[in-house]
């Protein structure tokens, strides 16, 4: 378990919402603190809001009200149109989507998985290795010539996976990456979470899969289908309660 106490937040959520055009509020006044290291999970049925705080995490969207810290510094549209900080950024917070179609658009495996350590303008060599390690990490030493949009889901998510590893970044935010995978592949899927949370890395899940959740987690997020948080807090505060559960529409 990763020790919380005394840490500055890497990214602390202040007052978040955020509605989308023509739609009702898909966040309502949420905060919450990140810290370095630490595996939270964003736990909330279809609808909470998951993915756009993801989103927000991530710097694609931005919050009508309320802001979002990230080392102190507030994300802003203004503050990522400074190419410096955008690129700094962009190398340290990487978002797995959960429709892997979304994120993989090149012609094969390979040319993927080596879009973002060329994007970062290292060596042909550094590259490579890049590569070959992700593949092996993996396990998809088989798809490297393949086709990404021709793969099943359960090898696209691995894809997905790796096309971020190669950029290796110190935070994944990965969204319902349990989502349509069978059984040994949410296996995989739970050690490879646990295997980068052991090399320090901060992990971010937005699911409602209590299984995974109560795998991997070390504090949870909840979040209820009013769009807010309901609670902050560890897993054994939160799984327990049945009743709690049942109203987050989560049992
Ligand atoms: N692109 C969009 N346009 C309009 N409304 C949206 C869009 N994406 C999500 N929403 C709405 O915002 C709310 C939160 O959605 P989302 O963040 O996708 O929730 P979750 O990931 O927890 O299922 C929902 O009410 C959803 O209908
Ligand atoms: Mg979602």
């Amino acid at each position: 378990m990763t020790s919380v106490q005394n840490k500055l937040p890497l990214f602390s959520v202040q007052n978040i919402t955020y509605a989308y055009e023509g739609s009702g509020t898909a966040l309502d006044a949420v905060s919450f603190d990140l810290f370095a290291g630490e595996t939270l999970v964003l736990l909330g049925s279809n609808g909470c809001g998951k993915s756009t705080l993801l989103k927000l995490l991530d710097g694609l969207y931005f919050a009508a009200a309320g802001k979002i810290l990230y080392q102190d510094e507030e994300l802003s549209e203004e503050r990522f149109r400074d190419e410096a900080f955008n690129g700094q950024f962009r190398r340290e917070v990487g978002l797995v989507f959960q429709d892997s179609d979304v994120q993989l658009f090149l012609p094969s495996v390979t040319d993927e998985l080596a879009f973002a350590p060329l994007q970062m303008d290292l060596q042909g060599d550094e590259v490579r290795r890049r590569v070959e390690a992700a593949l092996t990490t993996l396990r998809i030493e088989g798809l490297r010539e393949r086709a990404p949009h021709q793969l099943s889901s359960g090898e696209k998510k691995r894809v997905a996976l790796a096309s971020l590893l190669t950029l290796d970044p110190a935070v994944w935010l990965l969204d319902e990456p349990s989502a349509g995978l069978d059984p040994r592949s949410v296996a995989w899927l739970t050690s490879f979470i646990r295997e980068q949370s052991a090399l320090g890395k901060t992990m971010v899940l937005a699911t409602h899969d209590l299984q995974l959740t109560r795998e991997v987690a070390d504090r949870i997020c909840l979040l209820n289908e009013a769009h807010q948080v309901e609670l902050v807090g560890r897993p054994s505060e939160i799984l327990e309660q049945t009743e709690l559960l049942r109203s987050a529409n989560l049992l």
